[in-house]
């Protein structure tokens, strides 16, 4: 079976022929379809991130596939079904097959492609939680950072069904940003952007995966009693919010990583919530620009192309 593997935090990964992992009475065994290559993969590879699993490791946060074996206990999923498989302490979707516990593997729309199925298990339901913040209401501005990665293209497609305006920021001027109803780009001249975007509206919700100092500009404009969901920090900076903006506009700062939901959540939820989001995909109301498809043998140019930036789109392993 192959399988790409990391022996050492912060060195190159290897693709390695494995013994197929042995199935626990709760266990699930899918065979992989699609994996992208997401932000928190490359966080894992460094050895900078939550979750650190013990070397050598297969690794991959999320993928697609298809259930071939269940152990004993399982009540889940049955063998034949096509699964999500979610974030958990051992990753390895970057490989062909992977035994999970049956709490990270949850039932995807068959109608849906597989391709868009891959995002499904992080991006989908993040950005289904995200807009649960905020109270928002029809006619609100949400204002998003890294607005056009894979996340915020469903944040648009998702706010955009409940009548949500989004106001999409982004670091360089050429980059796509796919539905939402404004754009600026985190220069000198944010500020003077906002204010020709908005007219005189204030954002009740920011979500941001970027920190740093366009945290700290984009609270000024944020409206009385608006919420901040911190949930990525791709510049590697912290963020400092004013403390008058924090305490006279009375804001709220909320920390959120998909992984608690997913070990917190009730099942019914969790299940809820993915057969939301895979039925959206299915439909085409979220949609996920694909970059290039890889063979795991091709694990290295993959890997190239999804740390380039600029990239349009994600990048993901299929068979
Ligand atoms: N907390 C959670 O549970 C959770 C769940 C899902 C995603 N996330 C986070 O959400 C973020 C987006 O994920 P994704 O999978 O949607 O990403 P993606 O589709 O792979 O796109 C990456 C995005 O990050 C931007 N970016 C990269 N480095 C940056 C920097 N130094 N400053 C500003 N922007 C930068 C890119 O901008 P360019 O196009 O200009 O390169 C692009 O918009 C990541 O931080 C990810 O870890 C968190």
């Amino acid at each position: 079976m192959k399988s790409v593997q990391l022996h050492e935090y912060g060195k190159p990964v290897t693709l390695v022929e494995a013994e197929p992992a042995p199935l626990g009475d709760t266990d699930v065994r899918v065979a992989i379809e699609a994996a992208p290559l997401n932000p928190s993969d490359f966080l894992t590879l460094s050895g900078r991130y939550a979750v650190r699993p013990p070397l050598p490791s297969p690794v991959g946060g999320e993928g697609v596939g298809v259930v071939t074996e269940t152990g004993a206990g399982v009540t889940a999923v049955r063998t034949g079904d096509l699964v999500l498989v979610l974030p958990n302490p051992r990753p390895g979707t970057w490989q062909e097959e992977i035994v999970v516990p049956e709490r990270f593997v949850v039932r995807a729309d068959p109608r849906a492609e597989v391709t868009q199925l891959a995002t499904a298990g992080i991006n989908a339901a993040t950005a289904y939680l995200l807009l649960s913040y905020g109270e928002l209401r029809e006619g609100d501005w949400v204002v998003q950072t890294a607005a056009n990665s894979g996340l915020g293209t469903f944040v648009n497609a998702l706010a955009k069904l409940r009548g949500v305006r989004t106001l999409n920021v982004v670091r360089r001027a050429d980059a796509v940003v796919r539905g939402g109803d404004a754009v600026v780009v985190s220069d000198g001249t944010l500020t003077e952007q906002i204010a020709a975007a908005l007219a005189g509206d204030r954002p009740r919700l920011l979500l941001d995966g970027v920190s740093g100092p366009v945290v700290t500009e984009l609270a000024a404009v944020l409206a009385p009693g608006a919420h901040i969901v911190s949930f990525g920090a791709l510049s590697q900076q912290p963020f400092t919010l004013s403390t008058p903006h924090l305490l006279f506009k009375n804001l709220t700062v909320h920390g959120f990583w998909l992984n608690n939901w997913i070990a917190a959540a009730p099942r019914e939820e969790i299940e809820r919530v993915y057969a939301d989001v895979t039925a959206l995909i299915a439909e085409g109301v979220l949609r996920t620009e694909i970059a290039a498809e890889y063979a795991l043998a091709d694990y290295a140019r993959a890997i190239e192309h999804a740390s380039a930036p600029g990239r349009t789109g994600k990048v993901v392993f299929t068979r």
